[in-house]
């Protein structure tokens, strides 16, 4: 079934599948965040989590996947999909390999979260981790090998930024279109949009979706963590660094991502990435993932600098939209989420909760399992 049109609604009817329930993600205004930093423009996120998967992947994986089935590449109860993948790509794919009878070996590199690795587990996929550079070669080696294997290869399939081009921009377009004649000051555009590149799906498909038929002045913004060396101009990267968020910066370029269409790339550091994201789940209560941290984060910095306050930030009825790739579902495990909580401040009613356990312990002598 193709993708749902921008404006299709779930609500009233019953869905075949959980497949049917991917995409018409919500665009949600971040208010908060935008007064915490002094901003006069719309700041909004794409809420990628919405998708029954769990992220931003699921729809290119579902049009790669349909693809491949159109061009008779994938024979039910026979064809293994074999993937590399920081993690969501993978549950995609697991997730409609599950409903459509194909079986799947996901190869995650090795650092990426537990919490990811126990999804793709759950949805009945086979994980092999590998040394983070070798995730590619790792998996040609196995499609050579296992019988029936095929990769259908985010990095360079076409299928995945044409999934964008044709659903995520769409979407975007009619939410922010639909703000004209409301109570809120708009240009009615999409003035800035601000992704991260993993696979290059997202940025390359998006910023051809928002320029071919909305804004051909849309301002695209790409977040890179440090170590990442995807940001032009190179002399931005520190390829020696590491890199510690998951999904947003690759230490190689894939030929989905087209940097020209990016028209300024900016440097975050991981932590500016966990800081942000935090700061969305405390003050927007979206709980949204690292990488969707580190995209809000490059916004805030673009938004703020000389260039990004004249033109959008410091400007009434701009719009400015972050990609928000998924959720912390993916990192729950992850110190930068539990060490967060470390330092919380002691509850002010600490008296009362302890006397009320006090209390609770002189009669909660047996467990009441039976
Ligand atoms: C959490 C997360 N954020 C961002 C991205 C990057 O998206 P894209 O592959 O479309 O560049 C990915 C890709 O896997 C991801 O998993």
């Amino acid at each position: 079934m193709p993708p749902p049109a921008a404006g299709y609604s779930f609500a009233g009817r019953v869905l075949e599948t959980a497949l049917d329930g991917i995409g018409n993600t919500p665009l949600i205004r971040m208010d908060r965040i935008a007064k915490a930093y002094g901003l006069k423009c719309n700041l909004y996120g794409k809420v990628e989590y919405f998708n029954p998967g769990g992220s931003v992947k699921d729809r290119m994986a579902l049009r790669m996947l349909e693809a491949a089935e159109k061009e008779g590449k994938l024979i039910p109860g026979k064809s293994v999909l074999i993937e590399p993948s920081a993690g969501n790509t993978g549950a995609a794919l697991a997730m409609m390999a599950c409903l459509k009878g194909y079986r799947t070996v996901i190869v995650m590199p090795d650092r990426m979260s537990m919490d990811k690795d126990l999804i793709l587990r759950a949805l009945g996929a086979e994980v092999v981790r590998a040394p983070g550079p070798t995730m590619l070669s790792v998996s040609e080696t196995l499609v050579a090998t296992i019988p029936h294997g095929i990769m259908l290869d985010q990095f360079i399939n076409p299928n995945n930024p044409l999934a964008h081009e044709l659903t995520t921009a769409p979407e975007i377009i009619a939410a922010i279109e639909s703000t004209v004649g409301g109570d809120r000051p708009t240009s009615g555009k999409i003035d800035v949009f601000c992704g991260c590149g993993g696979s290059g799906g997202t940025l390359t498909g998006v910023a051809r979706g928002l320029r071919k038929s909305h804004n051909p002045d849309v301002k695209i913004i790409a977040s890179d963590p440090t170590g990442s060396i995807l940001a032009l101009p190179e002399t931005l990267n520190d390829p020696d660094a590491p890199i510690f968020l998951e999904g947003a910066g690759l230490k190689f370029v894939p030929k989905n991502l087209d940097r020209t269409s990016v028209s300024k790339w900016v440097k975050i550091t991981d932590a500016e990435g966990y800081n942000a994201a935090l700061q969305v789940h405390r003050l927007e209560a979206l709980l949204i993932g690292g990488s969707a941290g580190a995209v809000v984060a490059g916004l805030l910095k673009y938004l703020k600098s000389d260039e990004g306050w004249e033109e959008f930030g410091g400007v009434e009825g701009k719009n400015a939209v972050a990609m928000l790739p998924d959720g912390i579902r993916n990192y729950m495990t992850q110190a930068w989420f539990t060490d967060s909580f470390a330092n919380a401040s002691d509850s002010p009613w600490a008296k009362q909760i302890e006397d009320a356990l006090d209390e609770a312990r002189k009669y909660a002598l047996y467990d009441v399992n039976c």
